[in-house]
């Protein structure tokens, strides 16, 4: 049996975090990863080059049960403390778009960052091992692990995130202990994750699989502003990414093509113009042909647009104002960026992430129902939950 000061179940960006921060106050600190290599997720995301936080993160940029409860960590440990992080490993970052930050060459300096630093702080990692059973013991924790050892601790940090990517060795272990120690868990769903349709609308959408147009997508009462994708299952793109965290099943999308045009004067100004021109034609000099085609189609006009009257022209460009799409549900968990809903915040402080009903347990990470936007929130909030319950863990 092996004591440590604190044991930190998942080796991801949250865990990671936490335990350079206990390491370096001192804390014997052993962080258990069932999988082979710590910071999988770090290692594959923004393609390869982490998109590692968000100039503009606050606490708008994320969905809870509590909106109030991100508040306290993201202020404690902000994007510029990690940015501040990256520049002392000499990590070379470029922003991207929408203050989404990237690395230049590899997310892989990051975990190299961070294990490196986890080494320094002293901190064991164990790989390749899981937790087959744990439970309260006097004023601490006793977990079981899959190669026959046992380990004991003051703390125990949950930091394995959501169930996103079963493959990548997700589970839906955080949960459970959430519920075993008494903490409620907030419904969960997938999010940030592509959007699919009944198969009428998936082979009217077929032609255009791999066309990209830039839209706002809105629903209800949250509208994104970016590019959308259509796939051979239905849509994706960042916008559709963002807006999936919204929608539920049974809602509407409501998608507006170029915001900021105003499509009735386009139309009219091309029927001037351009009257011998059909309105495919017309719409193919602003969006992708197959895709001008399509809404050619569902707009239904008749003849040129000399023959069009200003009443049907009106409709054609309310339509391309609020083209709705209803979607039968989602890619799921298979290719979802992350996990809505999670660990109830009612039942954790929201400075250090400890459970208010059981001292000396935490919830960082995804595991929390704290979830980000799309752009580098999700890994901000993994940085400022881990720093925050690392200070005291
Ligand atoms: P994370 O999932 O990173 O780590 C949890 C760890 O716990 C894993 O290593 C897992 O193997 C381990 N674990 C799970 N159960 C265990 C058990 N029972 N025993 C032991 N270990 C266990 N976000 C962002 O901000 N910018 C981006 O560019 C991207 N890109 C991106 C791409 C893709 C493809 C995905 C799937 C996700 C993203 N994200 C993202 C989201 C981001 O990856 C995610 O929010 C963070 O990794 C969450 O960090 P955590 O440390 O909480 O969990």
């Amino acid at each position: 049996m092996t004591r440590y000061d604190v044991v930190i179940v998942g080796a991801g960006a949250a865990g990671m975090m936490c335990a350079i921060e206990a390491g370096r106050r001192g804390r014997s600190v052993c962080v258990i990863e069932h999988g082979k290599a710590p910071g999988e997720k770090i290692r594959i995301s923004g393609g390869g080059r982490c998109n590692f936080t968000n100039l503009h993160t606050g606490p708008g940029n994320f969905l809870s049960a509590n909106p109030h409860f991100a508040k306290s960590a993201l202020k404690r440990y902000t994007q510029q403390d990690f940015i501040g992080w990256v520049d002392r490993h000499g990590i070379a970052w470029h922003e991207k778009t929408l203050g989404q930050l990237f690395c230049d060459q590899s997310a892989r300096q990051i975990v190299d960052g961070l294990t490196g630093d986890m080494r320094d702080a002293g901190a064991t990692l164990r790989l390749g091992v899981s937790v087959t059973s744990h439970t309260r013991e006097g004023e601490g924790f006793r977990l079981d692990l899959s190669d026959g050892s046992t380990l004991t601790c003051q703390s125990l940090v949950i930091a394995s995130g959501g169930k996103s990517i079963p493959k990548m060795g997700a589970t839906g272990f955080g949960y459970d202990a959430a519920r075993q120690y008494g903490l409620a868990v907030t419904e969960t769903r997938p999010a940030l994750v592509p959007l699919t349709f009944d198969p009428d609308t998936l082979a009217r959408f077929k032609p255009l699989s791999g066309v990209a147009a830039d839209i706002s997508a809105r629903c209800n009462g949250t509208a994104f502003e970016e590019a959308m994708l259509f796939t051979h299952r239905g849509l994706s793109g960042p916008a559709i990414l963002q807006i999936s965290s919204f929608w539920r099943e049974g809602h509407d999308i409501v998608i507006r093509f170029l915001p900021g045009r105003d499509w009735f004067g386009t139309l009219r100004a091309a029927r001037t113009e351009t009257p011998r021109q059909a309105l495919q034609s017309v719409l193919a000099e602003h969006l992708p042909k197959r895709l001008a085609q399509l809404l050619a189609e569902e707009a239904g006009l008749r003849g040129n647009m000399a023959d069009q009257s200003d009443k049907k022209l009106q409709k054609a460009g309310a339509m391309l104002e609020s083209w709705t799409v209803r979607p039968t549900g989602s890619e799921g968990y298979r290719t979802a960026e992350v996990t809505l809903g999670g660990v109830d915040t009612n039942g954790l402080d929201s400075r250090t992430l400890q459970a208010r009903s059981v001292p000396g347990l935490y919830f960082i990470g995804e595991v929390v129902d704290v979830t980000g936007w799309l752009g580098g929130y999700n890994f901000q909030w993994a940085w400022s939950s881990g720093w925050s319950a690392g200070q005291v863990a």
